[in-house]
């Protein structure tokens, strides 16, 4: 017999543990307490319980809220989940009128509650930390207004850009991260005691005072979906999925930026990590990190969609999956938006390579393309004429500079001195549309970028 394996006479012992959920929902104590406490209130003022038995019940649960703190408490796998271990504790501290706790109560309205009041402070954190992230991208871009770099397509040079401009793009992408978190909060904001196990519960409860109570905007609607409704949660994780997936494309380019390839940055050492065998390293440890577990919150999200799927109305005890995955997904977002905000906030710029890299590998072809349209050839045949004159450039081995006037009109007789006067500043300046890289554009979008963080209490 495998002695690995759990053993059939043991069974009781071991389908207790396989059902219970404290190992990972103690940390909702602090919001199990808040919820009961308010809840004991409630009975009292609705003439439920007696006014002496709410008072009992409330200084017990905070002094249990002192042992949790001071690691005084000892949590019991028998008790299944935190529900239980709290209501047990109040048993043997305030005896029979525990009991009356429960009232007009299930855990399935209790666990949802736990769950509401948990992800809203989650989401109040994410967004701080979005805007410390956003605030980081952009004091970077001011520190470096003036830096030009190859802006890229297929990972090939295509056109010069203005870093600010590059880190701006990641500036937007994070504010539409605060809007979809925030667009979480408002589903998350909603309370749902008063709904009982499933059907509402059969006592005079305020459910208004409960919301305001505990700071939740309304009231759930229907007991049925506010028992089994996990879409909050879901949303959370798809919202914090797009995030990673933000953060991760910017950890892959500071992997490339930083490789002696491209040169274009320097990071700070308290985010690299040296080789064990080869001195000469520094890896980028940590964005290579936060691109790596990018892949486990989107395994969290696929995990609580597929646990949602086909779960009937109302509670299943399936629901008790929508934990782990949930609050994995929050130790992995937090410290990873922190640490890319500081990685940025310490990162160096080249940006003599930068500039370099920008006037390289014939990246002001368009700009020779528009010019020629801009003295009347069509624009298709003025890209046929430049995808010509850059084949002859390279057989040659001479840059749009060292070419002579000649050798450009061989190509087309439109092509004048002027020509000469096409450089990166002058393809930057060119792109003066909003949205685009002109300095004087990028000046505009710092502004407004600015603002947007002051608002946020910046
Ligand atoms: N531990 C449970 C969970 O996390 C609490 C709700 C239990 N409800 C029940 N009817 N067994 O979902």
């Amino acid at each position: 017999m495998n002695e690995a394996l759990p053993s059939r006479k043991r069974g009781d012992k071991s389908a207790a543990a396989f059902t219970a959920s404290i190992p990972f929902d103690r940390r909702l104590y602090g919001q199990d307490i808040a919820g009961s406490i308010a809840h004991a209130k409630m009975l009292s003022r609705q003439g439920i319980i007696a006014e002496k038995e709410a008072e009992l019940i409330i200084m017990g649960l905070i002094s249990i809220r002192e042992e949790i703190e001071k690691g005084e408490f000892s949590f019991r796998t028998e008790l299944e989940d935190i529900h239980m271990n709290i209501e047990a504790r109040l048993f043997d501290k305030i005896g029979e009128v525990a009991g009356k706790l429960h009232t007009a109560r299930s855990r399935n309205d209790q666990v949802a509650l736990d769950l509401r009041l948990y992800a809203k402070e989650a989401i109040s954190q994410t967004i701080e930390a979005l805007v410390g992230f956003q605030r980081a991208l952009l004091d970077l871009a001011e520190a470096n207004k003036d830096v030009v770099m190859p802006g890229y397509t297929h990972l090939q040079r295509a056109q010069p850009v203005l870093l600010a401009h590059h880190l701006l793009a990641y500036f937007e992408m994070a504010q539409r991260d605060v809007e979809r978190f925030g667009h979480c909060l408002e589903h998350a904001d909603i309370m749902p005691l008063g709904s009982g196990a499933l059907a509402g519960v059969a006592y005079p409860v305020d459910r208004s005072f409960l919301a305001q109570e505990l700071g939740f905007a309304r009231i759930s609607a229907n007991s049925l979906d506010a028992v089994s409704d996990r879409d909050f949660v879901i949303e959370f994780q798809a919202a914090s999925a797009v995030t990673m997936m933000h953060l991760s494309r910017l950890a892959e380019e500071t992997v490339l930026w930083s490789s002696a390839e491209f040169g274009l940055v320097e990071l700070d050492q308290a985010y690299t990590t040296g080789s064990s065998i080869m001195p000469q390293k520094r890896n980028p440890d940590v964005a290579e990190l936060v691109r790596g577990k990018t892949g486990r919150v989107y395994g969290s999200l696929m995990g609580i969609l597929t646990t949602m799927k086909a779960l009937p109305l109302a509670y299943n005890r399936d629901m008790q999956e929508d934990k782990e995955g949930f609050f994995d997904t929050v130790d992995t977002l937090l410290p990873s938006l922190e640490a890319m905000a500081g990685m940025v906030r310490t990162l160096k710029v080249n940006a003599e390579r930068a500039r370099q890299a920008a006037g390289g590998d014939y990246v002001l072809a368009t700009d020779i393309a528009d010019y020629l349209v801009k003295k009347g050839t069509p624009f298709r045949e003025a890209h046929r004429v430049v995808g010509k004159l850059v084949g002859y450039a390279l057989e040659q081995g001479k840059t749009f500079q060292q070419l002579s006037l000649s050798e450009y009109r061989s190509f087309c007789p439109l092509f004048e001195d002027d020509v000469y006067a096409i450089t990166v500043d002058s393809s930057l300046r060119a792109r003066d549309e909003p949205g685009g890289t002109a300095p004087q554009q990028v000046e505009m979008a710092l502004k407004r970028a600015r603002e947007i963080v002051e608002a946020k209490g910046g």
